[in-house]
C-alpha cells in the first residue's frame, strides 16, 4: 500500500514516524505547508497525489473543516482510500463522505477521530455486527478531564488548570472547542452514528462544557457522594428514537467515570447481548493517535471496507418527555432543578450562556422517561 499523508503536523509526523518500520505501507507523498526534505519535491502540489495512480490511499491529518473536506472528497472521486483522525470533518460531513466512500467503492474510515489512540470505533462496528448497541457515551475529553483533575487533586482554580493543561499541550491557545463540550460533541455523534447507522448533526445535540465550573461546584457533588466529569450519553429506544446529550454531570464516586483521571478517556457502549463494555487509555497525543490510525490503513490492507455498508439513514434526535434533573450555579448562587424536560432546560441554559451569563449547569440525575 502507497500512501500520502496531507498534514505533517504532530499526527501526520506521527504516522510518518511509525510507517518507516513498516513493509506493508510507505508514504509516497506528504502535502503540507511545512514537509521534510525527503517529501519535500511537490510537497504543496495537493494535484499531484491525485494524479498518483500508485497512491491508493490518504491519510488526512489536517485539522478543521476546510480545506479538509475538499481533498478528502477529491480523492475519494479520485478512487483513493480516505483514513482521517479530524473529528471536525467527520462530524460536520459524515453522511457525504461515507455516500461518496461508498458510491465510489472505496474506504473511509476514522478511528483516530474518537478516542485518540483507544481502539473505540473499530471494536464498535465489530460489536454491532451481532448485537444492537443501545447506549453510547462516556468521557471523551482528555483536555477537560485533565482540568477537573487539577481542581480535584490540587485545589486549583479553573484558570491556573487550564493554564497548565496549555503548558502540557493538552489545550491548544484558543481552547474553546473543549471547554465548551464541542470537541465531545463531535465525538458523540461520530460514536452514536456509528453505534446506531444514523445521521445526526452537531447543532441538534445539546452541548455543554466546563467553563464556568468553579471549585464550589465540586463541593456541591462531594456532598451528594459525587463527582463532577464532562460526560457523553447517546441512546437508541426500542422504538428507534435516538436522544442525546454533552454535559458536565454528577457522577458517583465509586463509579467507572469517577475513575478516570488525568487526560484519560473511557468509552462505553451498551449492547443488548454484550451488556456494558468500556474501552480506555490516551484519548489524545502523537504516537497513540497515530497508531490507531495506521491500523486503519493495516485494515484496509486485508479488507476494503466503509463503515457503512449496508446504507444510513437521517435520523433526527427526539427526546420528547426525557427527563433531567440539573443542579444550576451562577451569580445569584446554585439550585437543583426538580425533573424537566431534558431538550427544554438545555435551550433555556444555552440562551443564558449566549447571552454571555457565567452559568455552570450539571446533570445530576439521568433522564428516564
Ligand atoms: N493532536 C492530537 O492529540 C490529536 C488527537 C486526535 C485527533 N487529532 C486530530 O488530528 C488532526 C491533526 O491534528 P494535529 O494535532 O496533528 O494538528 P497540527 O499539529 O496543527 O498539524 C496540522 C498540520 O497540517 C498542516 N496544515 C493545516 N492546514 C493546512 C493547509 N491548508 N495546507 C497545508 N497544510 C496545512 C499544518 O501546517 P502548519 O504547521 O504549517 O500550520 C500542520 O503541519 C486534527 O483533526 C485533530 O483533531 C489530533
Amino acid at each position: 500500500m502507497k500512501i500520502a499523508i496531507l498534514g505533517f503536523g504532530t499526527i501526520g509526523g506521527g504516522i510518518e514516524a511509525i510507517l518507516r518500520d513498516m513493509p506493508d505501507v510507505s508514504v509516497k507523498r506528504i502535502f503540507s505547508r511545512h514537509v521534510p526534505e525527503k517529501f519535500a519535491a511537490e510537497a504543496s502540489d495537493f494535484a499531484s497525489i491525485l494524479q498518483d495512480e500508485e497512491i491508493d490511499t490518504v491519510a488526512e491529518a489536517l485539522g478543521g473543516v476546510e480545506p479538509a473536506y475538499s481533498y478528502l472528497c477529491e480523492a475519494i472521486r479520485a478512487g483513493k482510500n480516505a483514513v482521517t483522525a479530524n473529528k471536525a470533518v467527520v462530524a460536520a460531513h459524515y453522511a457525504d463522505l461515507a455516500a461518496l466512500a461508498a458510491e465510489n467503492g472505496v474506504a473511509f474510515r476514522f478511528s483516530a477521530a474518537v478516542g485518540g489512540g483507544i481502539p473505540w470505533l473499530p471494536n464498535l462496528e465489530r460489536l454491532k455486527r451481532a448485537d444492537r448497541p443501545d447506549l453510547v457515551g462516556g468521557i471523551m475529553n482528555g483536555t477537560c478531564n485533565y482540568i477537573l483533575t487539577r481542581m480535584v487533586r490540587d485545589g486549583a482554580g479553573f484558570a491556573e488548570a487550564l493554564a497548565s493543561a496549555q503548558e502540557k499541550g493538552f489545550a491548544e491557545r484558543d481552547p474553546s472547542a473543549d471547554i465548551d463540550g464541542l470537541d465531545a460533541r463531535r465525538k458523540l455523534l461520530i460514536s452514536a452514528n456509528t453505534a446506531f447507522d444514523c445521521v445526526l448533526s452537531e447543532e441538534e445535540i445539546p452541548a455543554f462544557g466546563i467553563r464556568h465550573i468553579r471549585p464550589e461546584d465540586f463541593a456541591a457533588a462531594a456532598q451528594a457522594g459525587k463527582t463532577v466529569r464532562l460526560v457523553n450519553r447517546a441512546f437508541r429506544e426500542p422504538d428507534g428514537r435516538i436522544r442525546a446529550l454533552t454535559a458536565p454531570a454528577f457522577v458517583p464516586l465509586s463509579g467507572a467515570e469517577a475513575a478516570v483521571w488525568e487526560n484519560e478517556n473511557r468509552i462505553f457502549v451498551r449492547g443488548e447481548r454484550a451488556g456494558l463494555q468500556s474501552f480506555g487509555g490516551l484519548g489524545a497525543g502523537r504516537y497513540p493517535t497515530a497508531l490507531n490510525l495506521v491500523q486503519d490503513l493495516l485494515d484496509l490492507g486485508r479488507e476494503k471496507k466503509v463503515y457503512y455498508q449496508k446504507g444510513f439513514a437521517p435520523a433526527r434526535l427526539d427526546d420528547r418527555g426525557w427527563l433531567t434533573r440539573w443542579y444550576i450555579r451562577d451569580l445569584t448562587g446554585s439550585r437543583i432543578t426538580e425533573p424537566a424536560d431534558t431538550a427544554e432546560t438545555a435551550a433555556l441554559l444555552q440562551a443564558r450562556l449566549a447571552a454571555g451569563e457565567a452559568v455552570f449547569a450539571a446533570v445530576m440525575e439521568e433522564g428516564s422517561r
